[in-house]
């Protein structure tokens, strides 16, 4: 922790303060709403965090036991004869890289405790089990299903039953076997950095939320190969850079998409993208997905994150204090952290861009604003704690961070 706790616990009730005022001035914003779920806009990525106020406190607990339980346990590594692979597993092939980040991980104690290469990254058809419904509807989204109805989820998960659902990449590029990821956040670090080659040269690029390239070739690239977001991130980001010209996501036959399960409106939206439909219920009723995967949308260029996977990576690498105050049912990692641990868990080779530095103050919130606009904490997220563990990561030589 890299500030002392009186500071930290100072920082976050100046974060709830904003993130209530926000919550009264943006659920307006956002226009009609079911009353108990208030909405909070966060101003980096604008997640808004499940706001279902009074709830079970089980549910929102994460520092419980059952996250140590191997995700993956032994005996339900069932092999799948017809398709070769494992019901459990849904890593990418063992990698051929000398170079991976795995080995330098598996190489030091800490780390190797920390990292779980072995677990799902992906919520695919063959994870959905009667036992993975009885686990995952205890906890609350985005780490289970809790309050779903099975009915969604089954139609949604069952759909993703192509192998391309269960993996994010369909070929090694490089020679050497090495997969080499750019991870670009949308942080105003990128304002003037011309990192714009260096990004498009790597094999795989991520980008998230509201991902504007158009006009900032030089600084952030042109190439996508995910796009990361939840439909709330993605709705919001539309509406709110819109006038930065984020006035579609990323579409090209190659790019995928992928979604972090944090409100039944993803799997909603999921499964309507798959069967080409307006979806039938809920908050984005009649929405139509083509307007924004386009019209050619395949099943497999869907992915959906594993609730299990988020549960992991909050549990290991981003457990805030904020879980443990009145206030942990908003919190979860920030759509870019999201990202760049699924990358951190899938490449050989990662490098971020456009995430928190130590430095952060000195540049805009965004890399897209005409203006200077500061980066304002807001409750569901704990954005000095990503920056601890990008800053960390970093100098250990598990991933590149682009600082300046
Ligand atoms: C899975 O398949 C492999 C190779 O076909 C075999 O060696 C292994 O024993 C199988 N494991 C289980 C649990 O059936
Ligand atoms: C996936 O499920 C759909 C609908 O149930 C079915 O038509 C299709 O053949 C399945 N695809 C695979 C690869 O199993
Ligand atoms: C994956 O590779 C196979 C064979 O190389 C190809 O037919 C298929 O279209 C590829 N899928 C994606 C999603 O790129
Ligand atoms: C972006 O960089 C340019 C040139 O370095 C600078 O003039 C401008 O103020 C910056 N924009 C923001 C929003 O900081």
């Amino acid at each position: 922790m890299g500030l002392p706790l009186r500071g930290r616990r100072g920082c976050l009730l100046a974060l709830l303060a904003l993130a209530l005022s926000s919550v009264l001035f943006f659920g307006h914003f956002y226009g009609p709403e079911e009353p108990r779920r208030s909405r909070l806009l966060q101003q980096e990525t604008l997640q808004l965090a499940q706001a279902e106020l009074p709830r079970d406190v089980r549910s929102h607990d994460l520092t419980g036991d059952s996250i140590m339980k191997r995700r993956c346990s032994k005996g339900s590594q069932i092999n799948d004869s017809s398709k070769g692979e494992s019901l459990c597993h849904s890593r990418e092939k063992s990698s051929l890289c000398p170079w991976s980040l795995k080995s330098k991980v598996k190489s030091d104690p800490t780390l190797g405790r920390q990292f779980d290469f072995d677990g799902p990254v992906l919520m695919w058809s063959h994870h959905f089990t009667a036992e993975a419904w009885d686990r995952l509807k205890e906890r609350r989204v985005p780490y289970g299903w809790h309050g779903l109805p099975y009915a969604v989820i089954a139609s949604t998960v069952q759909l993703l039953n192509d192998s391309a659902n269960s993996r994010l990449f369909n070929k090694t590029t490089s020679p050497d076997g090495c997969i080499r990821c750019a991870v670009v956040g949308n942080g105003g670090i990128l304002n003037g950095s011309h990192q714009g080659k260096e990004i498009d040269a790597h094999d795989f690029v991520f980008r998230l939320n509201g991902a504007v390239t158009k006009g900032f070739e030089e600084d952030v690239g042109t190439k996508t190969s995910f796009y990361g977001f939840t439909v709330n991130t993605m709705k919001n980001s539309l509406i709110a850079y819109a006038e930065y010209g984020f006035t579609q996501i990323p579409k090209s036959k190659d790019i995928q998409y992928i979604f972090i399960p944090s409100d039944v409106r993803d799997y909603l939206m999921l499964k309507s993208a798959i069967l080409g439909i307006p979806v039938p219920e809920g908050y984005d009723k009649g929405d139509k997905p083509q307007k924004y995967f386009g019209l050619d949308a395949s099943a497999g260029k869907f992915k959906l994150l594993h609730p299990e996977f988020m549960y992991y990576l909050t549990e290991r690498f981003l457990k805030s204090e904020i879980i443990n105050t009145q206030y942990g049912h908003l919190y979860m990692p920030s759509t870019g952290a999201i990202m760049l641990l699924t990358a951190l868990h899938t490449c050989d080779q990662v490098s971020a861009y456009g995430f928190i530095t130590d430095n952060y103050k000195t540049f805009s919130d965004h890399y897209y604003e005409h203006q200077k606009k500061p980066l304002v904490f807001y409750a569901n997220h704990d954005m000095l704690l990503e920056a601890e563990l990008w800053k960390s990561l970093h100098q250990v030589g598990i991933m590149k961070l682009y600082q300046r």
